[in-house]
């Protein structure tokens, strides 16, 4: 673990993971996390093998704030990093929440492309430096780690970048980062603008120089990856790529492309547990409510997937002429057995704990009786089903709403009709509905037992696992005034699992959580300044 940038500058070829999967990633329309999940994605950062986290935005809110400083205490073997614009208040209130932390990091930032100078900052570009200069020595006060970022550096005037990098690291930076905070750059103009900074900022031998990309144009793994060859050793990146607008650069994939071709960037490493990527993935996607695209490197559905005859002969021959990764490098495990329904305890919890998931006995009371019914209905249990199943646990475990029992009827004489028994606070009500479709008409019989009636803005279904026993997975969104709330359910059965998606979202009205950013442009730029 480096103490600082300066330390592990020195140990190349080793590139620094910064995963901004808290923040940046968090700042996905509509991926906001509630503070236990926030824990457990970090938990599960700090397994795969991520050096530094960013952990949020404590000046944001006081639910950052709350949240950097519980993350600062708990994770162990990382460096825990909190954004802080260049200003006092923020400094000082990022410095706050990290100073709990094993290795703490103060990380901030001011634009510096003459677009933000005149319209956002109105600032010159001699008072930018000196903000900078005093910013970045009042971060250095509070911790020894200080990251410092050029905001849209990469529409930035390159000597002015130069005299902002050199202040910055003269005032003790010990990591430059240079974001391409709109996704404008290509691959090779990035590694030229890494060329540049290398060639003419005073001291940068002293400092990591990290990348930080937006996706605007699907390039940024190409422009991360160049700089790296360029000679950055820090990529800042996110769980499935997830982040504003089209998203950050995605850590599987630069994980996977060093490792995979490595020679192609200088013999860099990462210390990234690989087969840890794709558990990693679905938890993320499961507590952010952001699907993962199938067809998306390395974590999608289909990644590795074959379905041209032709293809399927050659993998059947030889996994090697259509797969440049093994699949269970990286997580998958196919449709492997892992769990049968005569399993025992001892087996379930071990398995659990092979695949990353640790629960108390009361979680795990549960999560096997839950496991054995699916074993009834399911004739492969894989380390998918369970991860999914004990997600799904956890998330529902705090809902004031829990499904009893349901039926619904459909057919072609009439409209479907459904009812349903839900546990309020432990008490039972029940609500009958009519729709169009068995799931119209269990939302609406769940509206009739619970009282409450919403806008249904979003619905998804997808399969846990291929097979035509999969669980299946719902994702929904709801509007109940101007507040928007998210809800996802797991079952064998589509329509179960609408229902008992459709209960999360109430619940989460009830209790007064809004789980979603609305998305567009006054929320991106409340977020910002
Ligand atoms: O995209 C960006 O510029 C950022 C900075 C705060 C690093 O996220
Ligand atoms: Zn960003």
């Amino acid at each position: 673990m480096p103490e600082d940038g300066v330390q592990a500058a020195e140990q190349a070829p080793r590139v620094i993971v910064f995963d901004t999967t808290l923040r940046d990633g968090e700042q996905s329309p509509g991926a906001t996390l509630t503070a236990d999940e926030k824990l457990e994605v970090a938990d599960a950062l700090v397994e795969l093998g991520i050096d530094v986290m960013e952990a949020g935005f404590p000046a944001a809110s006081p639910g950052d704030f709350e949240a950097v400083r519980t993350i600062a205490g708990r994770v162990k073997g990382v460096t825990v990093a909190g954004l802080a614009r260049c200003n006092e208040a923020d400094i000082e209130r990022a410095a706050q929440a990290v100073k709990g932390a094993e290795a703490a990091r103060i990380h901030t930032f001011i634009a510096t492309s003459d677009i933000h100078l005149k319209h956002k900052l109105r600032l010159t570009r001699d008072e930018v430096l000196e903000r900078v200069d005093r910013m970045v020595r009042l971060a250095k006060g509070f911790t020894s780690d200080v990251e410092f970022s050029a905001e849209d550096a990469t529409r930035s005037d390159w000597d002015f970048l130069t005299r902002v990098f050199a202040t910055a690291i003269a005032a003790g930076a010990t990591t430059v980062n240079v974001p391409d905070t709109v996704g404008y750059t290509s691959p090779t103009e990035y590694a030229a603008l890494m060329e540049h900074l290398i060639a003419t900022v005073p001291g940068i031998e002293h400092a990591v120089i990290s990348v930080h990309c937006h996706d605007d144009l699907g390039m940024a793994t190409a422009n991360t990856l160049s700089a790296v060859r360029a000679g950055a050793r820090q990529v800042e990146v996110t769980m499935n790529g997830i982040g504003e607008r089209a998203g950050n650069t995605s850590l599987e994939e630069v994980v996977m492309a060093l490792a995979t071709r490595s020679e192609q960037f200088g013999g860099v490493s990462t210390r990234i547990r690989k087969e840890r990527l794709v558990p990693t993935s679905r938890m993320v996607s499961m507590l952010t409510g952001v699907p993962v695209q199938p067809n998306k490197a390395i974590v999608g559905a289909n990644a590795f997937a074959h379905e041209a005859g032709i293809h399927q002969d050659g993998m059947l021959k030889e996994r090697t002429t259509y797969e440049i990764m093994n699949p269970t490098d990286v997580g998958w495990e196919g449709t492997k057995l892992v769990l049968g329904k005569h399993s025992g305890r001892a087996g379930f919890r071990n398995t659990l704990q092979e695949i990353g998931i640790r629960l108390d006995e009361e979680q795990l009371n549960e999560a096997y009786h839950r496991f054995l019914t699916l074993a009834d209905r399911k004739k492969a249990v894989t380390a998918a089903d369970l991860a999914a199943l004990v997600s799904d646990q956890l998330e529902a475990a705090d809902d004031v709403l829990q499904l009893v029992r349901w039926n619904a009827s459909i057919g072609s004489s009439g409209p479907a009709t459904g009812s349903i028994v839900v546990s309020r606070d432990g008490r039972e009500v029940s609500g009958d509905g009519q729709g169009n479709g068995a799931v119209d008409a269990l939302f609406e019989a769940i509206d009739d037992a619970v009282g409450i009636s919403c806008e249904l803005e979003e619905y998804n279904v997808e399969a846990v696992t291929p097979g035509e026993d999969a669980q299946g997975q719902v994702r929904l969104r709801v509007r109940s005034g101007d507040q928007v709330y998210t809800g996802h359910g797991l079952a064998t059965d589509v329509i179960e699992a609408s229902a008992r998606a459709y209960i999360a979202a109430l619940s989460k009205i009830i209790q007064g959580e809004p789980t979603a950013i609305i998305p567009g442009p006054v929320s991106a730029v409340s977020r910002w300044s």
